[in-house]
């Protein structure tokens, strides 16, 4: 086999699909040489998000045998700045087992009900509105930094409570703190992720501690008052939620409808089915999701908290359990033909919003911008075209775009 097997080189970025292939066929349960297991089979990763076994809880990594007691930080007792943003983000629900995370989640959950997430259907479609004016008038766009991101960033502020002015710098920002958990990253990488980190949360806080005396009509004064009221939701749980959400609201989506909009683009043969027939648009942003979802690679993580055999390995305990979903999804056990982008293919539900108790609190609203943008974008400006090669991707991620040059008419 000549395939990169270091998963964070840039070699497997540059082309996942191939070496993500030969492990769900060969290795499907995958010791990688920076010691965590990478599962890839879809019903071995169904079956991971659904397994009470795997925490999500990092900080019970202290509690097992052979692992050195920590507090709840997960951090040694430092008390810098940054030990402390860290101790803070440990508080988000996202990284809880029950019976903390169902206490938060469902606080959490009342602002991204379908009922909740419909209601901001005709603000959504007033934003693209707007974006797609401005693209015609200069003839063409950048699908990423001129619609996906204003109108993804913008609908999550909103929604929080977040102002829309510091959209620019926490972009930048959560660029800095995705390194935190990248093995490959410099020392100097390593400080602008801590340093980015800080500054996230101290601004989150003074947005919080404004809306104790100016309450609002978003999430941010809806978890300041479940707190007064008593309802057993600490500082940090609060400040973490609010991050956790406003990095998934501000990244993820943008990098769908991104990613979503090049792939039809790429493919004229289904541009062309959903143009003569737009009630296919929900299935085709089902298929983009399942076929070029954000997190193609090595995706969610678990903790084992006890020994796990799988198809004749054993995961330890303590050990951290990747859960490929981007492999799980192009399983040919489940999807026939599954490296062919095909938007009328019968419905399957694809893991790419996981599954279990941490589904993806933001699925249905990350669904509807999504259909909203590609929707409008092809319904107003039925000849959109790529400019030529003018696509840029990030440089670390093959399957991330920072530009992605359209004309209109
Ligand atoms: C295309 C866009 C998105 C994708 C592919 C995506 C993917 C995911 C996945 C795979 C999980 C499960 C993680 C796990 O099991 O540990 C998840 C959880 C979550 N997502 Fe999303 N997400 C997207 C958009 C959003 C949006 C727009 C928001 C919020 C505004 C959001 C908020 C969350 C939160 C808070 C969780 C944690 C839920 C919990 O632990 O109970 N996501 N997402």
């Amino acid at each position: 086999m000549n395939l990169p097997l270091d998963l964070h080189s840039r070699e497997f970025q540059e082309d996942p699909a191939p070496t993500l292939a030969w492990l769900r066929e060969h290795d499907p349960v995958h010791r990688s040489e920076y010691g965590y297991w990478l599962l890839t089979r879809y019903d071995d990763v169904a079956a991971a998000f659904r397994d009470p076994r795997l925490s999500s809880e990092w900080t019970k990594k202290g509690s097992l045998p052979g692992f050195a007691a920590r507090e709840r930080s997960g951090v040694a007792a430092a008390d810098d700045a940054f030990a402390r943003a860290q101790r803070t983000v440990l508080h988000s629900f996202n990284m809880m087992d029950p019976p903390s995370h169902t206490r938060i989640r469902q606080l959490v959950q009342q602002a991204f009900t379908r009922a909740a997430v419909d209601e901001q259907r005709g603000r959504i479609v007033e934003l693209v509105d707007v974006l797609i004016d401005a693209g015609l008038a200069n003839g063409d766009m950048d699908v990423v930094t001129e619609l996906a991101f204003p109108l993804t960033i913008t609908i999550a502020s909103e929604m929080l409570g977040i102002p829309v002015d510091a959209r620019d710098l926490f972009r930048a920002s959560f660029e800095s703190t995705e390194r935190l958990g990248d093995p490959t990253a410099t020392p100097e990488q390593r400080q602008r992720g801590r340093d980015a980190l800080v500054w996230q949360l101290d601004f989150i806080a003074d947005v919080v501690e404004q809306r104790r005396t100016q309450p609002q009509a978003d999430l941010v004064t809806a978890l300041v008052q479940a707190e007064e009221q008593g309802e057993s939701l600490t500082h940090d749980e609060i400040l973490a939620a609010l991050l956790t959400l406003y990095t998934a609201g501000g990244t993820t989506t943008e990098r769908m409808i991104s990613s979503g909009m090049l792939l039809l683009l790429q493919h004229p043969d289904q541009l062309a089915l959903l143009q003569a027939d737009p009630t296919l648009l929900g299935g085709a942003v089902t298929e983009i999701l399942r076929f070029h979802h954000p997190n193609q690679q090595t995706s969610t993580a678990r903790l084992a908290l006890e020994p796990i055999e799988l198809r004749g390995k054993v995961i330890e305990a303590g050990h951290t359990v990747r859960l490929g979903t981007g492999a799980a999804n192009r399983d040919p056990s489940r999807w026939t033909d599954p490296d062919r982008f095909d938007i009328t293919r019968p419905e399957l539900v694809s893991l790419s919003f996981g599954q279990g108790i941490h589904y993806c609190i933001g699925a249905p609203l990350a669904r509807l911008q999504t259909q909203i943008a590609i929707g409008r974008l092809l319904e107003r400006c039925p000849q959109v075209a790529l400019i030529g090669e003018d696509i840029r991707h990030d440089p670390r991620r093959m399957d991330r775009y920072e530009r992605i040059q359209v004309t209109l008419t």
